[in-house]
């Protein structure tokens, strides 16, 4: 029996309604692109990616129209003129398509009765035009409590930042420097047509100036280039790495940093962890896509006795789950998903890891603590209730580094628009009391 073909715009509605009901994006998009034609699948990413990220500002403009709520039945409608109001206002799709598509769309989800309700709130949207946001939040289209908390944290950089997460993030590549240069790699793209410049940060990053499909992208099945952005190829240099090292990975899951660091240096002894095995096979299909290698093994990082055999690491990676605060550029779902009660959880969750991890540091050993966050709650504050329990830890992030702002316990990059994410590093070093004696005698 043929599928029924439900049209883009009921699809896209069906996703919205379900990422508003808790689910990711990465969860809800994939099911719904086997949905829809070839030719249709990136608008459908677009539709969606789009009315999340305008998501509050799009709720406020309808709240202006929809004068009754519906009744609970009908509710898929909400979504349905949300992905309408984005088109409206965002996607330059003709608007008498979008209206006309969207009433067909609402007959097809089995809402034929509000069929002319639809019409009537996106012909008066049409004719009136957007009206004005009634609040900054939904001005700058985030949730109430992200635009205070970020306001109330960083008073010279909020606005920037929440404007700089509503433009879609750049296409950022790491050059595998065991295959060739940098340079050698822009003049590859060069030949194909892609334009790109080097990164500012990265000495091995290049960014493209429009995303395009790896498929497209020379070597990139041998191993060539990665994806990564700018931001998260800092990691790397932090880490100060050399041969032979012992090197702890402990949150590693897609494996972006592990492949970097193993690219970066010979002869890592490298022990990769995730807690979510199904995570751990991306991990695997980069190294081996790389030709890496790593031992790899599916624990909870902070159960020591569940992976750690008792040999002390030189180096540990840190990239703790956080809110993803710092990358809702690439993931505007989070500003539906995250509420401001997780920060909190989080901020324990990361601060036990980095307490457990501590202790499988080698004496003069460095770890890196990483967060793809823009709230210090996750990000200096840890480090500071960290090194206040911790006489034998020094902080040893360099202190000419070109990016971030400095916090006092770690580095600081918000968002940029045109530019990387919005991360956080710290980098501790664990004394070694024999060298203090060293140099004191
Ligand atoms: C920020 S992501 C890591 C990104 C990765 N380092 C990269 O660069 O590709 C955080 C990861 O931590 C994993 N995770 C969360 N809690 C963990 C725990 N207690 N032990 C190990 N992994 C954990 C999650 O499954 C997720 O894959």
């Amino acid at each position: 029996m043929a599928r029924q073909h439900l049209p883009l715009r009921a699809v896209a509605a069906r996703v919205i309604h379900a990422v508003s009901e808790g689910q990711s994006l990465s969860d809800a998009l994939p099911p719904a692109l086997a949905q829809v034609s070839d030719d249709e699948r990136s608008q459908l990413q677009a539709f969606c990616f789009g009315t999340c990220r305008w998501y509050h500002r799009l709720q406020g403009e309808l709240q202006t129209r929809l004068h009754k709520p519906l009744r609970k039945g009908d509710r898929i409608v909400v979504p349905l003129l949300l992905v309408a109001l984005f088109q409206l206002r965002h996607s330059g799709q003709a608007d008498y398509a979008v209206v006309n598509e969207t009433v067909e769309a609402c007959r097809s989800l089995g809402k034929p009765h509000l069929a002319g309700l639809v019409n009537a709130i996106l012909r008066a949207a049409q004719r009136e035009g957007e009206p004005e946001p009634a609040s900054e939040a939904a001005a700058l289209s985030h949730p109430e409590w992200m635009v205070e908390k970020l306001r109330h944290n960083w008073p010279d950089h909020w606005r920037a930042a929440l404007e700089a997460n509503n433009v879609q993030g750049p296409m950022t590549l790491r050059v595998n420097r065991r295959q060739g240069s940098r340079d050698d790699y822009l003049g590859q793209l060069a030949d194909a047509g892609i334009g790109a410049h080097p990164t500012r940060f990265a000495t091995y990053g290049i960014q493209l100036d429009k995303p395009c499909g790896v498929d497209r992208l020379p070597g990139f099945e041998d191993g060539q280039v990665s994806v990564q952005d700018e931001a998260a190829q800092l990691c790397t240099q932090l880490l100060d790495l050399s041969p032979g090292q012992r090197v702890l990975d402990a949150c590693a899951a897609p494996g972006g940093k592990t492949c970097a660091m193993l690219e970066a240096t010979d002869g890592l002894e490298m022990v990769a962890l995730d807690q979510a095995d199904h995570r751990l096979q991306r991990v695997r299909e980069n190294l081996d896509r790389l030709g890496l290698n790593a031992q790899l093994a599916a624990a909870d990082a902070a159960n020591l006795d569940g992976w750690w055999d008792g040999q002390p690491f030189d180096r540990i990676l840190l990239d703790v789950p956080c809110s993803g605060s710092g990358v809702i550029r690439r993931h505007p779902d989070i500003k539906l998903l995250r509420r401001e009660q997780d920060i909190a959880g989080l901020a324990q969750v990361q601060l036990n890891l980095l307490e457990r991890l501590w202790s499988t540091l080698k004496p003069g050993g460095r770890l890196v603590y990483a967060t793809c966050s823009v709230f210090p709650q996750e990000n200096h504050r840890i480090i500071q209730r960290f090194m206040k329990a911790h006489e034998e830890a020094a902080l040893t992030l360099p202190d000419d580094l070109a990016w971030g702002l400095d916090t006092g316990a770690g580095r600081q990059l918000f968002p940029e628009t045109g530019s990387h994410d919005g991360f956080f590093y710290a980098c501790l070093t664990r004394i070694d009391p024999t060298d203090n004696q060293a140099s004191t005698s």
